[in-house]
């Protein structure tokens, strides 16, 4: 199954990813994740990428495909993958798509978690992550059962510097001006599945895997 996860800013493409990755036994490919693992390691590319993170900008198109198109060459991408937060700019989908041309690949569903703005707000806000595993919690809607503490790992669980209330609109306004005309692109492509994002973790799991039966 080669999967895309469209979806603004705290939409819930992270969250789910996790049963998916699960149910079809694919990697799950967050290059949102691949940056901040560089920038904690101090690598070349993490310095390059720190400042447009840290303001909710865009990392520059050529910094971002080339890492996505090595890592889809690795031989746990053979049964496919599912891509969290890449592509997110026109120039990203169509250097996607020639790269899956060239390897005689297919995108089997690109699934768009649609959420309002005002929700997306109060998910980045109240959003805590785990330092060491990345798993994600939210204070309220699901919250570590010992505070500060992961369920997974026992890692330090923290506030994503990108998740203060400023910088997270930031990033929705991003979304919609770099990012939502791939729901355009992708709709033209006959690939294209709308989830209601606004549903329980567990139904939104649901709707998801029932749109990918005939996938
Ligand atoms: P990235 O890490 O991809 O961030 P994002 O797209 O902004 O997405 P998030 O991780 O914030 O949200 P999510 O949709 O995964 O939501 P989650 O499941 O955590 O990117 C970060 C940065 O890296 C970018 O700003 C950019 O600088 C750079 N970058 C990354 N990719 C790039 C690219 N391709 N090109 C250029 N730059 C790039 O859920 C959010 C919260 O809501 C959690 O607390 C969760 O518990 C809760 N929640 C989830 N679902 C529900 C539900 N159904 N009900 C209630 N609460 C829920
Ligand atoms: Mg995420």
């Amino acid at each position: 199954m080669r999967l895309i996860l469209l979806g603004p800013p705290n939409a819930g493409k992270g969250t789910q990813a996790q049963s998916l990755i699960n149910t079809y036994q694919i990697p799950q490919i967050s290059t949102g994740d691949i940056f901040r693992a560089n920038i904690k390691q101090e690598t070349p590319l993490g310095k390059k990428a720190k400042n447009y993170l840290d303001q909710g900008l865009l990392v520059p198109d050529e910094l971002v495909v080339d890492i996505v198109t090595d890592r889809l060459q690795k031989d746990d991408c053979q049964n496919g993958f599912l891509l969290d937060g890449f592509p997110r700019t026109v120039v990203q989908a169509e250097a996607l798509e020639q790269f899956l041309k060239e390897h005689q690949q297919n995108l089997d569903q690109v699934l768009n978690i649609q959420v309002r703005t005002e929700v997306l707000v109060e998910r980045a806000v109240g959003r805590r992550v785990c330092q060491q595993c990345g798993a994600t919690f939210h204070i309220k809607f699901k919250p570590p059962t010992k505070d500060n503490v992961c369920d997974v790992c026992g890692g330090q669980v923290i506030q994503r510097k990108d998740d203060q209330r400023e910088t997270a609109e930031k990033r929705i306004k991003v979304y919609e001006q770099e990012t939502s005309p791939l729901i355009d692109y992708y709709e033209k492509r006959d690939l294209l599945v709308t989830i209601d994002g606004e549903q329980s973790i567990d139904k939104v799991t649901a709707d998801i895997l029932n749109a990918l039966k005939d996938a």
